[in-house]
């Protein structure tokens, strides 16, 4: 089995639930050949080959990042310059048929937070990716993180299960 895992992630929090869901999809299939990569990394030709592909962002403005979430997160302190899902699913082919898909966020969990994974697995679909799962979110205990207790073990157990 080959998975890959994409993510976007400002402050590195959706960068250690990727990391953490390609865990569990390890323990379930130790021999599967998991790569997680930013999103800035993930090409056309990584994508090519996998039969599960996970796609996960940081939920900005009760959605997907835009430009201008991003620029605020810079603006902030955000260490990190990431390119966002939203141009990267424009240059993704529309070949996902066949290919089993998943969508999760990172979100502050706050009333009316909303949820990134819901437009990334809409867009899954519309690639024709074959959603395996609803879409999740892990909370961050505030804008730069850390990770909520225990979100790191939810998120190797949702890889396990995904796998
Ligand atoms: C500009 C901006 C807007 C945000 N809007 C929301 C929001 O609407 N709902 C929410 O739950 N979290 C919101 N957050 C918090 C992010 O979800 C949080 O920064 C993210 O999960 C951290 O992930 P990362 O470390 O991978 O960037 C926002 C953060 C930024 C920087």
């Amino acid at each position: 089995m080959r998975a890959l895992i994409v993510y976007e992630s400002m402050y590195g929090n959706t960068g250690k639930v990727a990391e953490a869901i390609a865990d569990g999809i390890r323990t379930t299939v130790p021999n599967a050949e998991v790569r997680c990569l930013p999103v800035a990394e993930a090409e056309a030709d990584a994508v090519r080959g996998a039969d599960l592909l996970v796609v996960g962002g940081p939920t900005h403005m009760r959605g997907m990042s835009t430009g201008l979430s991003r620029t605020l997160a810079e603006k902030s302190g955000a260490p990190e310059h990431s390119p966002g899902l939203r141009a990267w699913f424009r240059t993704l082919p529309d070949d996902g048929a066949g290919v089993r898909a998943a969508a999760f966020d990172t979100r502050a969990g706050t009333k009316h937070a909303g949820a990134a994974a819901d437009g990334i697995a809409a867009r899954l679909t519309r690639h024709h990716y074959d959603l395996t799962a609803d879409p999740v979110g892990f909370l961050v205990d505030e804008v730069d993180g850390p990770l909520r207790d225990g979100e790191l073990d939810r998120a190797k157990a949702w890889g396990a299960a995904l796998a």
